[in-house]
């Protein structure tokens, strides 16, 4: 099956196969063709070019997208998609006064949901879980991680992996799973961390490593949760099966955990919210993915991850959503890059960049997404008529998109 777009006003991110991820000053420039062609064999990107060059092909399918702006779909390679329930009441004590720490301490915050996970079945999780992962498939994400860490026992954490496996198994968006057992004490173990850390590492580890649920292993390394020193003897431990690190550093406090993250080769470090000077230092000439998630600090009024001093200093950056109950009830990448330019004064470059090909290298998938490249897969969008795209960001809020294609065929 062969699918050709023609008169495409502007196609944006071609890249050469060789680019994985952008940093620093390059970060700023997007590589575009005006006036293109698209070609898709079956699930991949088998040509492009401009019009004046397009070769004779006889397509089976020939879409005009005169007007209309062609980019590789998201890449979000932070969220919680899987969870039960909502944790609508808490948002509206912290409009009342009370602080997201304030309502962790009183039981609610990540133990609230993880109570209601333990209390729902399998299937409910999938099909409030899967309603989300349509939702954000039509906002124009194709490819997504998604995290465990609402379980916090045994039975809980593999729950949540399986329906993530299922989702993968379900639909066509590229899929990473994440074990993130370390997000939270639960109660029973705030005065016996050890107790509960043996049981990450001895007991659901193995369990999850014998059934190749996950591909990365995350920790919330934070005061309050995780400790440097615990969150890295959870990193060594996901080690020896083969998990690589994503973790969740600095969202309130820096208290090292970037420095962990980068002494286990962590993929990605993720939130980067407060960052001292010796954060962003660290991170230099690593090949570690620095992850922001805007809506995150939007959504709690925190500060935002201090982007233009990461870009200054030559670093590389990804935008994700963080979509969760808690902290950031909404996976629209689109929400994100808008954020990024309005709020961390990113320009719409360096977002799209940071939405696109540095997404995919946060879940290890650029050499298959992130770009329009020959070989990679045919996920991308086509906008509606804009006139540039500088309305993604600049229209925050409307819906620009026209179409969504996962796997060289049209979603919506
Ligand atoms: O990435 N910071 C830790 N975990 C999530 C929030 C979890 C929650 O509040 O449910 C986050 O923001
Ligand atoms: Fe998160």
């Amino acid at each position: 099956m062969t699918t050709l777009l023609i008169n495409i006003k502007e196609l944006l991110q071609v890249r050469d196969a060789s680019i994985s991820k952008v940093s620093g000053a390059e970060m700023a420039v997007l590589p575009t063709i005006k006036n293109a062609y698209l070609l898709l064999e079956n699930d991949l990107i088998s040509d492009f070019g401009t019009m004046d060059n397009l070769p004779e092909y006889k397509a089976d399918k020939v879409i005009d997208a005169v007007g209309k702006i062609v980019l590789p779909s998201w890449c979000d390679s932070h969220t919680h998609i899987v969870y039960a329930g909502n944790r609508e009441q808490e948002f509206v004590d912290r409009i009342n006064g009370l602080s997201y720490e304030e309502i962790a301490n009183r039981g609610g915050g990540i133990l609230n949901s993880a109570k209601r996970l333990n209390e729902s079945s399998e299937e409910e999780i999938y099909n409030q879980s899967k309603a989300r992962l349509e939702e954000v498939m039509r906002l124009g994400t194709g490819a997504v991680e998604i995290k465990s860490g609402y379980g916090l026992t045994f039975e809980g954490e593999l729950k949540m992996l399986r329906v993530i496996k299922q989702l993968a198994n379900n639909y066509p968006i590229t899929i990473k799973a994440t074990f993130l057992g370390a997000h939270a004490f639960p109660l029973e173990y705030k005065e016996n961390r050890k107790v509960y850390i043996d049981l990450l590492i001895n007991e659901i580890l193995p369990e999850i490593a014998k059934n190749k649920l996950a591909d990365y292993i995350d920790a919330f390394c934070e005061t309050g949760y995780f400790s440097v020193a615990e969150t890295e003897q959870i990193m060594e431990a996901g080690k020896k099966y083969g998990l690589i690190p994503k973790i969740h550093v600095n969202q309130f406090n820096s208290i090292g955990g970037v420095q962990a993250g980068i002494k286990y080769n962590a993929l990605s470090v993720d939130h980067l919210e407060v960052m001292r000077p010796e954060d962003i230092e660290a991170l230099k000439n690593t090949d570690t993915m620095p992850v922001a998630l805007p809506s995150c600090s939007y959504f709690l009024s925190i500060p935002y991850t201090p982007a233009r001093e990461m870009i200054a200093a030559g670093l590389p950056l990804a935008l994700a959503t963080d979509f969760n109950p808690g902290s950031t009830p909404s996976g629209n990448m689109n929400f994100v890059v808008a954020t990024a330019c309005i709020k961390m004064k990113m320009t719409p470059e360096e977002a799209i960049n940071a939405a696109t090909i540095n997404g995919a290298y946060a879940m290890g998938i650029s050499n298959t997404h992130g770009s329009i490249t020959k070989g990679k897969k045919a996920n991308f969008i086509i906008t509606k008529p804009i006139p540039s795209y500088y309305q993604l960001p600049y229209s925050f809020g409307s819906n620009l998109i026209d179409s969504v294609f996962i796997d060289g065929e049209i979603f919506i």
